[in-house]
């Protein structure tokens, strides 16, 4: 028995929490009937044949009985368990998916970044259904063979003990017959498993670089890849069987040779008139609880390995520490009144590589628009993710003239609109993006964002307008569609702060001076900083600033700047 496992098992089940009782008290019932009605039938067998062979009328009567008790728990009791069991673990596993759900949402960015997104996919979706078959045949499986084995074991000394301890001697033949084999199956099973893990990496990768992949002509390295993961995941599945067909032959072999020998020495006894032919179909018809016993528990964790292998993935998922709701508070000294926003000796590194800033400190005014421009890797979109909160940096930044750790991180989000580098967008229809910036907006703040960011005329030439699906990752769109919509949906969220990350470096010229108009226009109103490589960009700024190495290059209004602090980080 895996440790590991047990501990996993033990975990999934602390997560019932509120279903408890019902949950239980469905199992309990479960447990006791299919073991119930086992016992019952054997003492029916017996009564029955009793009654034939003694002509006793009133052990057919009871015979009778024991069959209405039957009928009452298989087809009402049995049932009727079953169903509060299915109700009360569907209720369990929706509350656990909501939980994971909750719990991926308030991871931070960082997780995202070290882990790659099909491996979290996997873990929400295809990990996540493993709950369901523990929660649902776990624990009923091992107390159903538990007290199938134990109610088997009392009702068969109650009927012969001398029988009843030829059948224990067999049983536990038929445990050593298993346990020969159960450390090769276990090993099988250990290595099927990371096959299948290893399948399902590859459907990650191809998920991943599917269209890459095309691009360069690397379909059979990706086919190739797949296909030694699936021959592996066959060839382990083909000796895992092999030993599985040894296995079940040989406790076969011992249980059919043990149910003979127990018939003959049953029949011997009852010509020697020491027991009843009833008692001896009973305990045959018994033995199979008692054998069972023996031979299923030790093989339990082993045959939901698969699943308790997918809950340790999502366990992993909610082991990850979230997201704090606010940084530490820490107080800038040196603040202008009109400051928007202010880096005071601000200092960054990933992970504590090198450091993208050391003690870098600027400030913003209101209703300015900056320009932040240099070299790649030169701090810009870490710049612009600190400012979003998105990792914790040392020294401080203010937002109008308050630490960032007097706000909470949903505080200072509500601040800013964000149009990243890379235009993101939902798989649904337009105007489900575009509101994706303000849920509440009407349809006229929508039109009205839109035609700022030059995709309402566009969008009505569709035949389906802003009710037109964009695909998944918005790929029925070009680039600059895509990138228009996101600057339509920061438009529309009314921030007084606005960040364009490269927004305009998948839009053609003409476009992009089209997008640098709308700039103008809301120039004034809002807090804008936009990063760029494109001189054209920085034209209408007020300030700009050159960053190279995580430092200040350079800074002052456009024409003041020094040529040579602009010319090599332009393009
Ligand atoms: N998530 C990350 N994890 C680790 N290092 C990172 C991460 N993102 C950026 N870096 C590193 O931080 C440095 C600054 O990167 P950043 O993306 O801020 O540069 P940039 O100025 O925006 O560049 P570009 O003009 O190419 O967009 C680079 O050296 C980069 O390798
Ligand atoms: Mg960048």
């Amino acid at each position: 028995m895996k440790m590991s496992y047990l501990k996993e098992f033990i975990r999934v089940y602390a997560l019932i929490e509120e279903k408890k009782i019902v949950y239980f008290i469905s199992i309990f019932i479960t447990c006791i009937a299919y073991p119930s009605l086992n016992i019952i039938f054997s003492f029916a067998y017996k009564l029955s044949i009793n009654a034939i062979e003694f002509n006793h009328f009133s052990l057919f009567i009871n015979t009778c009985i024991l069959f209405l008790v039957a009928a009452i728990i298989q087809c009402l009791v049995e049932p009727f368990a079953n169903y509060i069991n299915a109700r009360a673990v569907n209720d369990i596993v929706c509350r656990i998916k909501n939980k994971v759900f909750r719990h991926a949402l308030s991871l931070p960015v960082s997780y995202f970044e070290k882990n790659r997104n099909a491996d979290t996919v996997l873990r929400l979706t295809l990990n996540i259904d493993s709950f369901e078959p523990i929660l649902r045949a776990g624990i009923r499986d091992v107390m159903q063979t538990l007290f199938l084995g134990i109610g088997a074991l009392i009702s068969m000394l109650i009927l012969s003990y001398q029988l009843t301890l030829a059948a224990l001697a067999f049983s536990v033949l038929a445990y050593l017959a298993n346990f020969a084999f159960a450390k090769e199956i276990r090993k099988c099973s250990d290595i099927q498993y990371k096959c299948n893990a290893g399948l399902s990496q590859a459907l990650a990768v191809t998920y991943e670089t599917g269209q890459t992949a095309k691009a360069f002509n690397r379909e059979d390295f990706l086919l190739a890849k797949f296909n030694e993961s699936n021959k592996n995941a066959v060839s382990a599945a083909f000796r895992l069987a092999i030993r599985g067909m040894f296995k079940d032959g040989l406790t076969s072999l011992v249980t059919n040779v043990s149910r003979l020998v127990i018939l003959i020495c049953g029949l011997v006894m009852v010509i020697n008139k020491q027991l009843d032919i009833g008692s001896v179909v009973g305990i045959i018809s018994l033995q199979f609880g008692l054998t069972n016993m023996f031979v299923s528990l030790g093989g339990f964790l082993t045959n939901m390995q698969n699943n308790l292998a997918g809950a340790n993935r999502v366990f992993a998922l909610l082991d990850s520490q979230t997201e704090k709701s606010k940084y530490s508070k820490a107080i800038p000294g040196n603040i202008t009144r009109n400051d928007v926003i202010t880096y005071e000796n601000v200092c960054y590194s990933y992970d504590n590589r090198v450091p993208v800033f050391d003690r870098l400190s600027f400030n913003i005014e209101e209703n300015r628009m900056i320009a932040i421009i240099g070299p790649n890797g030169s701090g810009k979109s870490t710049l612009i993710k600190l400012l979003l909160g998105y990792y914790e940096p040392e020294g401080n930044i203010a937002y109008y003239q308050q630490a960032m750790g007097d706000y909470d991180l949903s505080e200072i989000r509500g601040k800013i609109s964000y149009v990243s580098q890379r235009a993101v967008l939902l798989n649904g229809s337009i105007l489900e993006n575009i509101k994706y910036g303000d849920r509440d907006a009407t349809m006229e703040q929508v039109i009205r964002a839109a035609k700022k960011a030059n995709i309402h005329d566009y969008v009505m030439s569709l035949k389906e307008g802003y009710d037109s699906f964009v695909g998944e990752e918005g790929i029925y769109l070009s680039g600059g569609q895509k990138q228009r919509i996101n600057i339509a949906r920061a438009l529309l969220k009314d921030a007084p702060i606005i960040l364009f990350d490269e927004a305009t470096s998948s839009i053609d010229n003409e476009d992009e001076l089209d997008i640098l108009q709308t700039l103008k226009k809301i120039k004034g109103q809002y807090t804008i900083i936009i990063i760029t490589h494109r001189l054209q960009s920085i034209q209408d700024a007020d300030w700009i600033i050159v960053l190279e190495n995580g430092k200040i290059a350079g800074q002052g209004a456009y024409g003041h700047l020094q040529k040579k602090d602009c010319e090599t980080m332009l393009i």
